[in-house]
């Protein structure tokens, strides 16, 4: 699967949204530098379709990506990052805002945490907000190389205690660790693929 992947374009205000079809969008939310732009690129299996930075705050556009003739993936800029300019942050903050709230082709947000470090305040914050939204949400927790695998298990319980009954699936880039169960997640169209 993900047999083809294109960036399409980056918006900056809905009017930007280059699907006019009512395609299935896939987000990708979290705070800057948690590995959202790479995970994009893992699951399309290209190096550097989505730009990945280690300054944080490389994504400040909404990225829209093309999947298979079947759906986006959108990379969302990260929150909490704190070196970008205020109006930039107010902008970007309404505009992320209208994304989530008059939106009726979000099929999952993913929300990304990183697994070391666990669910920040703005985390909690982010998933208790989709939750009043009534979208669906699958946590991802990143990079879990960084950590031994006898840990994985209790750090995935204190990311459910703090995000209560969330899903959660654990991944690496860089291991490929996860990458197959959250492919599961997404839903190819084949009668467009086979066109
Ligand atoms: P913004 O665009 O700033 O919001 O960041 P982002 O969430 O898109 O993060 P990005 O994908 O740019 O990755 C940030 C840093 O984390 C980069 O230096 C990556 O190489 C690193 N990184 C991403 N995924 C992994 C992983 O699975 N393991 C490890 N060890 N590092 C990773
Ligand atoms: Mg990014």
């Amino acid at each position: 699967m993900f047999k083809t992947s294109e960036f399409v374009t980056s918006a900056v205000s809905l009017k930007q949204n280059p699907n006019k079809d009512n395609l299935n969008e896939y987000v990708f939310l979290g705070r800057s530098n948690v590995g959202k732009s790479s995970l994009i690129n893992c699951l399309c299996n290209k190096k550097s379709l989505a730009r990945v930075s280690s300054n944080p705050g490389k994504t400040i556009t909404l990225n829209y990506y093309f999947i298979d003739n079947s759906f986006y993936l959108v990379d969302v800029p990260g929150y909490g990052f704190a070196n970008r300019s205020k109006d930039m942050k107010a902008l970007f903050g309404q505009y992320i805002d209208d994304y989530l709230t008059k939106n009726e082709n979000i099929k999952m947000c993913f929300l990304l945490v990183d697994t070391k470090v666990g669910p920040t305040a703005d985390d909690v914050l982010m998933y208790d907000y989709l939750k009043y939204l009534n979208l669906p949400i699958t946590v991802v927790t990143t990079k879990c190389d960084k950590i031994g695998k006898t840990l994985y298990f209790r750090h995935e319980k204190n990311i459910k205690a703090k995000l209560v009954d969330a899903n959660v699936i654990m991944t690496s880039t860089t291991s490929k660790y996860g990458i197959e169960k959250l492919k599961q997640l997404f839903e190819i169209n084949t009668d467009l693929t086979n066109e």
